[in-house]
């Protein structure tokens, strides 16, 4: 028996809202990257990297419309770099080595500063050393808040990824040259905020705001919620407007590496009872990935008491407008080695956009995969030519999916499509926001052997 519970004590529990807590009152939050060490499983692994010695990256809290300034303070003896997946924030922000800054090396700060112009669920984490660092802990969940709730009791973050770690609960090579040819190399240690399947005490009957963030290198989690009144309500941190509807065991939601869902949950009455985040794995029965536990009387709650979010200001795509451009997902026809400066290769090339492998973070003279004028609507054709699944992501922008090959696609604002098997997805946005923005897979054996490339909006 590896599987442990953990009892974190009632609504202080890692990962409950935190409002007004540390740094919201000047709207600054020092992060020092740091080496730690943390009881994934049964004995404690080294060489874990986080934003504190012992504790995983923390959730950031932040509101819509209001700046945060996030110093980064760089202690590692590897370069790095931190990204904010998802907010559509000045490109000099964005913490891209060499296309957006200079990866920072032992001992240096960046001071991020911006304003999120959207409400919801996002992420952080490097982008420089990504493997290395991503694999060993670093990545920490974002909450930018509405000014208004819409009415809940409590809410409940959930991180949930994986750790490849040996019979010593030490870590094994994150990349394998065979995974990342393929669908990636995956972890063996299912995790939520870096624990198995941990329990989390909310007011029996209340409405739970539940955000499940997948911040994974590799796995695309098949989720569900175990019985309960429940609903989605945000999807890759912006308000669902039409109704999607919740996954079942037989019907499981697909969240790919970078994907956001937020539910609202009515607990249960009866103390004690469970609402479960169960998420199926390959060649097992559905495990509960994190337990949210009704404690006290019941609140008698009802979903039908809240308040829609308010919809994220993003600029609405201009169809009859629309200029169109493909992009090609696939296997490299040359391969070759990469070159990435001081962010980490893994040493070979697999995969390409249009077909060409990216030539790694320090390339120069590496152009556009296009050209966006500043403005103007657009429509991706993405188009997925390999029998493995890609979550493709663009950074600075959010787009709307508009039709596949192979399925119904809700009209969910989001910034990470997951590509399926041969699918072609075509999406649209408003190129409203200028920069080069980083456009790859976000499986990161993928990203790091050639499946990256950047768009441009000028
Ligand atoms: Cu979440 Cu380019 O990354
Ligand atoms: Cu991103
Ligand atoms: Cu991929």
């Amino acid at each position: 028996m590896r599987r442990r519970e953990f009892l974190l004590g009632s609504g202080a529990a890692a990962g409950t809202l935190a409002l007004g807590g540390f740094g919201l009152a000047e709207n600054t939050q020092e992060l020092v990257i740091q080496p730690a060490s943390f009881a994934l499983r049964d004995q404690v692994t080294t060489g874990m990297v986080s934003l504190s010695a012992d504790a995983p990256p923390p959730v950031l809290y932040g509101r819509q419309g209001e700046v945060m300034r996030l110093p980064v303070h760089n202690t590692l003896p590897d370069y790095t770099a931190m990204h904010w997946h998802g907010l559509r924030i000045p490109n000099a922000m964005d913490g891209v080595p060499y296309l957006t800054q200079m990866p920072m090396g032992e001992g240096e700060l960046f001071n991020y500063e911006f304003t999120p112009p959207d409400a919801g669920t996002y992420w952080y984490h490097p982008h420089c050393m990504t493997m290395e660092q991503m694999a060993h802990g670093l990545t920490g969940v974002m909450v930018i808040t509405e000014p208004d709730d819409p009415g809940f009791d409590s809410e409940q973050v959930i991180n949930l990824r994986d750790f490849r770690l040996n019979e010593e609960d030490q870590f094994l090579p994150a990349f394998t040259k065979r995974g990342a040819a393929r669908s990636g190399t995956f972890g063996n240690v299912h995790t939520a905020n870096w624990l198995e399947t941990p329990i989390y005490d909310h007011a029996a009957g209340g409405l739970v705001r539940l955000r499940v963030v997948n911040t994974d290198t590799t796995r695309i989690y098949k989720l569900h919620l175990s019985e309960a009144r429940a609903r989605i309500i945000a999807w890759d941190g912006h308000p669902v407007e039409t109704d999607v509807p919740m996954p079942g065991n037989d019907a499981p939601l697909l969240v790919g590496p970078g994907q956001r869902v937020d539910f609202a949950v009515t607990m249960p009455k009866g103390e004690d009872q469970t609402v479960d985040l169960m998420a199926k794995l390959p060649g097992q029965p559905p495990i509960a990935m994190a337990r949210l536990r009704a404690m006290g009387q019941s609140q008698a709650r009802d979903l039908r008491e809240l308040r829609a979010l308010p919809v994220n200001p993003v600029a609405k795509p201009d169809l009859n407008a629309a200029e169109l451009h493909e992009f090609v997902f696939g296997w490299t026809p040359e391969g070759g080695e990469p070159n990435n400066g001081f962010c980490g290769s893994l040493g070979y090339n697999f995969w390409s956009i249009n077909r060409k492998p990216w030539p790694g973070d320090a390339a120069q003279g590496v152009g556009p995969l296009a050209t966006l004028e500043l403005g103007k609507t657009y429509v991706l054709r993405l188009r997925n030519e390999s029998p493995n699944l890609h979550p493709i992501h663009l950074h600075g922008l959010a787009f709307v999916p508009l039709k596949s090959n192979q399925r119904q696609l809700p009209p969910l604002m989001t910034d990470t499509m997951l590509l399926l098997k041969d699918e072609v997805v075509e999406i649209a946005l408003v190129a409203d926001n200028p920069g080069d923005w980083a456009f790859h897979c976000h499986v990161i054996e993928h990203q790091k052997t050639g499946l990256t490339g950047f768009i441009r909006v000028a």
